[in-house]
């Protein structure tokens, strides 16, 4: 149909063009536009019915070397004699779109974007399908906001270090202390933001990236900074503690990036050790993707740790170890200059270039407009839904943990609390409860404004900030006296733990404890003790005190916190998360040298060891911990006594007696069995159960005590039961890491358990 004969069409034609300088703000970054640049139709990189690979070649081979070192950096360089723009690969989004990165930003088109808890809470869900669901809403609101130019493809997100000490700043970040959760949770997310939704294996919705590798958990503590930190690691420790969640997010979540850190490992700094990223990401893993670096760290590896005599070194190091794209301009200022003294070489250059262009390929950055794509549809109404915003406040309520509640304590009821006093720096939070890596959320719901939905309220922070230099103890006393309940929402924030800065004790900060234990005493009912932060806090003594009837941890709760918080208090929602870290004791902080590695205690020196996995001492809350208003039991309907291994003639373990085998695959293909749990809900109102499967070991090789085989959360009605079932892989599940990084099997008597219900296992050959 011919335009001219369709008046109609040709004033829709004006009506837009006349909206061009406004809607110009809104358009997307893409390379290839054929339909306004008929010239780049012949490229074949812009041809998507080619596969990714010829493509790449094709791109890689049209280029200059200048050209190639301007796509070696996150602000890449536009080549627009091709048709391709500028493009900035620094997006996070690490529980939410985040405008942290310089690649995406918020405007009055697109305002805000839903903001999830911090993941440490997320974690607390102990709920597998949840972490892909989450990743899942992430990504198409990172589409949607693409789609309006507002927002980058890259998302350099989630961080998958191993929550080894309670003072590291960021473990907020992270799904916490065990790597079977930690591996669980990346792989899980990584999928939910990656998968495409037309099922293309090759395709992406957004590539995500798996930080920091490795071994990285220090930022800075008492002047010890992560630039220039050694992290002295022990194989062991690197094969079955830091290494597993990245291995996961490679293998089980096909990830598309991995981010090197700041810190060296054994006298070497991660983003220039070619073992750590050629040969283990690339070589043993099999990325397909691209290895970045963390932010200026290849500038921070020359200045602070001083490792190259010259930067030009520098640069050829990385390059040649296996990185792909510097976060900074090192690479742009210094890799050309390493080509020149003959350092590094353009085949490798194109070869990292190449894997930068793979990514963008398959994230259809090259294959024109994204508004005629798969996700063209998606929009600013895509952004901050009521579906969206729902599902962050059920995320809240899924992690929030009970850690502590006296008979006729939780929980309340409205109809018998006519007024609640609402105490605490926390107690009105908004900001403080997105932690760090935030965007600017769809909206707030306070703890205060959250409970004031159902009841009326009496409000006094009682301090002055999270710091509490000096308590407002009278005026906080007034307000607990006359009420009928007391809910004290405490805690930290990023001015006490965050990115760059760890904390040196971990008590309650200030006089927040003087708070709490002076309101306690006066109050006439209950009282409930809301803790909000990323790490543990030592609050044995309102463990304690019978006047604190009940704690709860919420985390850092994100945007709809409040109303979760609410829905737990006023039994709206049962509560069902569990710890995913130790919660220490201050000796712990005090004694424990937080720069030691070292995950297994060490009698000699007195150092007690990490996590539940190999700590001993006394614990406040233990990982795993988390009650429910109901009460489950659980009991075995199947599982083996003995499970016995073959092994191929002649072996040594025949005819002398062994300890343990090692694990290798023909040994362990179909050596698996099933665990069949039944759980009931012996109590009165229904709720979300997670079943955690611990094993024992035998104490051969400096062993876990403890480790986890699997979880499960399941739903179950008051009175009803559910079976869990776990199908256990003998070697991927009961073995252990020897000192030299070999899985081994030990044999003998390995004790599987959930809660207080044990069941012995004989391993033999
Ligand atoms: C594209 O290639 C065809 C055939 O090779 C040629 O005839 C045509 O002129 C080319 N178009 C452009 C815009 O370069
Ligand atoms: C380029 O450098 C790499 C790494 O040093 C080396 O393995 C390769 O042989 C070199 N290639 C050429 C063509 O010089
Ligand atoms: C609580 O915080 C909200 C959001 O910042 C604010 O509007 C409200 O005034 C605060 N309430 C009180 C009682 O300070
Ligand atoms: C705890 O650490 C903070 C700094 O993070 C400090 O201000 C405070 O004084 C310390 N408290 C104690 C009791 O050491
Ligand atoms: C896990 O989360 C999903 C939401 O994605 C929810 O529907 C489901 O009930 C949760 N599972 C349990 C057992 O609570």
């Amino acid at each position: 149909m011919a335009p001219a004969s369709f008046p109609c069409f040709a004033g829709l034609c004006i009506v837009l063009l006349s909206l061009r300088p406004i809607l110009s703000q809104a358009q997307p970054v893409f390379a290839c536009d054929v339909a306004n640049n008929p010239g780049l139709k012949n490229l074949s990189f812009c041809d998507p019915s080619l596969d990714v690979q010829a493509r790449v070649s094709d791109l890689v081979s049209r280029l200059t070397l200048q050209e190639k070192i301007g796509w070696l950096v996150n602000a890449a360089k536009g080549i627009t004699r091709l048709g391709i723009p500028n493009y900035e690969w620094w997006s996070e989004a690490l529980h939410g779109v985040s405008n942290v990165g310089p690649g995406t930003r918020f405007t009055s088109l697109v305002p805000g974007a839903t903001s999830f808890p911090q993941v440490i809470l997320t974690a607390a869900t102990f709920n597998e399908s949840l972490f892909h669901t989450i990743g899942k809403v992430v990504s198409t609101e990172a589409r949607a906001m693409h789609n309006v130019g507002l927002a980058g493809l890259t998302y350099w997100s989630p961080n998958v270090n191993i929550f080894r000490d309670p003072r590291w700043g960021r473990g907020q970040e992270t799904p916490g202390e065990d790597p079977v959760l930690s591996s669980k949770y990346g792989a899980a997310y990584v999928r939910g933001l990656q998968q495409s939704d037309d099922g293309d294996k090759e395709k992406l919705k957004v590539a995500a990236c798996c930080k920091h590798y490795t071994a990285y958990d220090v930022d800075n503590w008492k002047g010890i900074q992560r630039y220039s930190f050694n992290a002295i690691v022990t194989q062991q420790d690197m094969d079955d503690t830091f290494q597993p969640p990245f291995k996961s997010c490679v293998i089980d979540g096909d990830v598309a990036s991995v981010m090197c850190s700041y810190n060296q490992v054994n006298g070497k700094p991660t983003c220039g050790d070619p073992d750590l990223l050629a040969g283990v990401i690339r070589g043993q893993w099999k990325l397909n993707g691209y290895i970045v670096s963390d932010c200026d760290s290849l500038n921070e590896m020359f200045n602070a740790q001083k490792y190259t005599k010259t930067p030009e070194e520098t640069a050829a190091l990385a390059v040649n170890s296996g990185l792909d794209l510097n976060c900074g301009n090192f690479l742009s200022n210094n890799a050309q200059k390493a080509v020149d003294r003959g350092l590094l070489n353009e085949t490798t250059i194109d070869k990292a270039v190449s894997n930068n262009f793979a990514t963008m390929m398959r994230l259809g950055f090259f294959d024109g407009n994204p508004t005629n794509q798969l996700y063209g549809k998606l929009g600013p109404k895509d952004v901050c839904t009521p579906e969206n915003q729902n599902l962050a406040r059920e995320v809240a309520r899924q992690g929030i943990v009970l850690l502590k509640n006296s008979a006729g304590s939780l929980p309340l009821s409205s109809a018998s609390i006519k007024s609640l006093a609402v105490i605490g720096p926390n107690a009105n939070a908004t900001h403080t409860m997105l932690g760090n890596y935030e965007g600017i959320p769809c909206k707030y719901t306070t703890p205060l404004q959250g409970l004031t939905a159902t009841t009326a309220t009496l409000y006094q922070p009682g301090c002055a900030d999270t710091s509490c230099a000096t308590a407002q103890v009278d005026a906080a006393k007034k307000v607990a006296a006359s009420a009928d309940a007391v809910v004290l929402v405490m805690g930290s924030d990023q001015s006490i733990e965050r990115e760059s800065l760890d904390r040196v004790n971990i008590t309650l900060p200030g006089q927040q404890q003087l708070l709490v234990s002076k309101v306690a005493s006066v109050s006439k009912g209950p009282v409930i003790l809301v803790i909000m932060s990323g790490g543990g806090m030592d609050v044995q003594f309102a463990k304690e005190d019978p006047k604190i009837t009940s704690i709860l941890w919420v985390g850092f709760p994100g945007e709809a916190g409040g109303a979760a918080i609410a829905d737990v208090i006023f039994g709206a929602y049962n509560p069902s998360g569990r710890l995913p870290m130790t919660w220490y004791p201050e000796s712990y902080a005090d004694t424990v040298d937080m720069t030691d590695m070292h995950m297994r205690p060490n009698p000699a020196t007195g150092f007690p060891g990490r996590s539940y996995r190999f700590y001993k001492g006394p614990t406040v809350f233990s990982f795993g911990d988390g009650l429910s208003y109901t009460a489950f039991s659980h009991e075995v309907v199947a599982a083996p006594k003995v499970v016995s291994l073959a092994l191929e003639e002649g072996h040594a373990c025949l005819s002398s007696e062994c300890k343990s085998i090692e694990a290798v695959e023909e040994r362990c293909e179909n050596l698996a069995f099933d665990i069949h749990l039944r759980v009931k809900n012996v109590g009165e109102m229904r709720g979300s159960h997670t079943v955690l499967l611990f094993s024992s070991p035998p104490q051969l090789h400096n062993a876990p005590q403890k480790q986890l085989v699997g979880f499960q959360k399941m739903h179950i009605e008051a009175g009803g039961e559910g079976v869990a079932r776990f199908d256990v892989d003998v070697c991927k599940h009961l073995s252990v890491v020897d000192e030299n990084g070999k899985r081994r099997v030990g044999l003998g008597d390995h004790l599987l358990h959930v809660g207080s219900l044990k069941h012995s296992l004989t391993l033999r050959v």
